[in-house]
């Protein structure tokens, strides 16, 4: 089975998650934007969560990228205000993942996770969600990517 890691990543966590799913020959494809964070983490909160709070687009940049010779797509995002990141959200309203086994691996600062799970179910809701908590400062959460392992 063919799998890809579609993934959006602003500080890194999405990276180390990327990095350990290369390890198991999934493709990776990393998404950016053209909305970008300010550095300025107060900042970073209020207008991210803004976006992700009112269900706001915004734009993929060059994502030209064919999942139709995949057939496991695995979904990487950070959570926004308890929902997914705004490029992840904006991202699952174009792609048709109708006929993919799909799952999503969110990556958080706390424990709890509950609108983005409502948003996972309403896409795609035969996915699988896995949630790791910082997965840059606690490598032992990256243990659970072990299912993804053939
Ligand atoms: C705009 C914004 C809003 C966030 N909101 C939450 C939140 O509601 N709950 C939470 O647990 N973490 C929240 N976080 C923390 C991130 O989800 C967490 O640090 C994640 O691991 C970041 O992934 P990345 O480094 O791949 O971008 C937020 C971060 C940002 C930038």
């Amino acid at each position: 089975m063919e799998k890809v890691f579609i993934y959006y990543s602003n500080t890194g966590n999405g990276d180390i998650v990327a990095n350990k799913l290369s390890s198991y020959n999934i493709a990776i494809k990393k998404i950016c934007s053209n909305y970008k964070l300010s550095s300025n983490l107060f900042i970073a909160m209020l207008t991210g969560g803004f976006k992700a709070i009112f269900n706001r687009n915004v734009k993929i940049k060059d994502f030209d990228f064919n999942i139709s010779e995949y057939d496991e797509v695995i979904i990487g995002s950070p959570i926004w205000a308890d929902r997914l990141s705004a490029p992840i959200n904006s991202l699952l309203k174009k792609l048709d993942l109708s006929d993919k086994k799909v799952s999503l691996i969110l990556y958080s600062g706390g424990e709890e996770i509950i609108r983005a799970i409502d948003q996972v179910k309403f896409f795609c809701p035969n996915a699988s969600i896995i949630t790791l908590h910082e997965p840059k400062k606690n490598d032992s959460e990256l243990e659970k990517l072990g299912v993804f392992y053939e």
